[in-house]
């Protein structure tokens, strides 16, 4: 937090000190909060690569060491030894649930994770190719038409109904992301039950049937507890950073999630993980071998790229990955399933490895490049894999809403720019016209 250390800059004759605060993990930021006060300039950074948006409790992750943790706890550990809504429990709340709590939390997504019987046709509007991110987006912000609970932009939104808004759509999304399968696959809804738990009842809500039940094999709830754990927060991506900024103009909680689910949808993002596997079935289609293909994704000079591969943070191996490669064998293993990806991706990755290319950039497989391969093992087709990482990641954006919103320093985010366009002009007499 705040030392006696300053930054100074020296800027047309002139001095001026910022101040430089550190976090938990000794990181270190200066704050130029008054910077174009003091110099009239702004600080420019595509891609915000350098620039810190809010100060956060919630996720810790150094890039170099290839260390993540939630609220303090190592996601190893957690991945190991929690449940995904205990895990969600603490990322929202702080604090892991005492029994009590988890009870409570359980029963609660349970009590809300039907939805209003008119949002199911709207599934029907929808053509059958429809992505489930375009359905996912919009039926989440369509929650704020059936709960207006968190929809009137009050500024002091009572903790309370915060809370069951989270509750919600921690249980309703669940429900949303299987209704849009069966509707990909032309198959009749699947109701959730209550005598199921979260990753249980997801599973039963996409592979049964009223004509046949759904064994759900505990090595494949593992890996889906261990999935979503693994994408329940990642500090300011991408996505959390557009519900971050979408949330500080108070707007609800669901519109800001909507937004989320439309940012992480990109291939650069969390789309990468449907990428992974359209790349390894365009080398199988293709006939090259893999050294070709990384060869030919070399020689694009940033044309074609490995999707699953590099990371704006780590410049080492995604501990997640890790986690994940560990956990496809065993699921594949448990399934009797001999996927030939899996054989195709550590080829990929054991070349990339070796190779000056990928090493001098720090280019790693990151948490997208293993999971499609355990998604279809799973049964999950490679259009709903963004879905997956938006039902994980659902806790850590509200997680990250509500943080924005109690922050003190809570503002509306404006960036500002460089203009670099024409100077002031006149509309010229033969550019005029006098039709309205
Ligand atoms: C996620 O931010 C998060 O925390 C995200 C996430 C989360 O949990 O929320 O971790 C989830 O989004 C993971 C990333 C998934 N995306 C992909 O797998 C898509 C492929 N990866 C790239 O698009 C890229 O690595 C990014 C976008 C992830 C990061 O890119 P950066 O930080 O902007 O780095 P860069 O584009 O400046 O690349 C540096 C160099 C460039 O080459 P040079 O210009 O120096 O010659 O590395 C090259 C790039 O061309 N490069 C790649 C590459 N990624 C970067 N070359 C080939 N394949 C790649 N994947």
């Amino acid at each position: 937090m705040p030392t006696n250390e300053t930054a100074t800059l020296t800027f047309r004759g002139k001095t001026f000190d910022f101040p430089v605060l550190t976090g938990t993990e000794n990181e270190v930021a200066i704050d130029i909060s008054k910077l174009r006060k003091h110099t009239g300039a702004v600080a420019l950074d595509y891609g915000y690569v350098n620039t810190g948006a809010c100060k956060s409790a919630i996720t810790y992750l150094d890039g170099e060491q290839g260390i993540l943790r939630y609220r303090g706890y190592p996601v190893e550990d957690l991945a190991q030894n929690s449940r995904f809504v205990e895990v969600a429990y603490l990322l929202i709340n702080g604090r892991m649930p005492d029994k009590n709590e988890r009870e409570q939390w359980s029963a609660l997504l349970n009590r809300h994770s039907m939805m209003h019987e008119d949002m199911r046709h709207f599934f029907y509007s929808y053509p059958e190719r429809a992505h489930p991110m375009a359905i996912l987006s919009a039926m989440v912000v369509s929650l704020s038409t059936f709960y207006p609970e968190l929809s009137q932009h009050r500024p002091e939104e009572p903790d309370e109904a915060i809370n069951i808004a989270a509750t919600r759509l921690m249980s309703k999304m669940r429900t949303i992301a299987a209704f849009s399968y069966k509707k990909s696959i032309g198959e009749p809804f699947v109701y959730p039950r209550h005598d199921l738990k979260y990753c249980a009842n997801f599973l039963n809500m996409m592979f049964s049937s009223p004509v046949c039940s759904y064994e759900i094999k505990p090595e494949v709830l593992q890996a889906l507890n261990i999935l979503l754990i693994l994408h329940a927060d990642h500090e300011q991506n991408c996505s959390t950073s557009a519900v971050r900024l979408v949330g500080s103009a108070r707007v609800n909680l669901y519109a800001s999630v909507g937004a989320g689910i439309c940012a992480l949808w990109g291939p650069l993002h969390g789309g990468a993980n449907q990428m992974v596997i359209n790349m390894l079935e365009d080398i199988a289609a293709s006939g090259k071998s893999v050294q070709q293909y990384v060869d030919d994704v070399k020689s694009s000079k940033g044309g074609k790229l490995l999707y699953g591969f590099g990371h704006r943070v780590y410049k080492t191996y995604d501990p997640r990955a890790k986690i994940i490669k560990a956990s496809c064998d065993r699921v594949l293993k448990a399934l009797k399933i001999n996927d030939p990806m899996l054989d195709m991706a550590q080829e990929l990755e054991s070349i990339a490895m070796r190779d000056e290319y990928f090493i001098s950039r720090n280019l790693y497989p990151n948490v997208d490049f293993y999971s499609g391969i355990i998604y279809r093992a799973i049964g999950i087709p490679k259009e709903m894999f963004t879905v997956m990482f938006a039902l994980g990641r659902l806790p850590g954006w509200i997680a990250q809403w509500k943080e924005s919103r109690e922050d003190p320093m809570f503002k509306l985010q404006r960036p500002r720019q460089i203009y670099i366009g024409p100077n002031v002009r006149m509309v010229k007499e033969a550019e005029r016209t006098s039709e309205l």
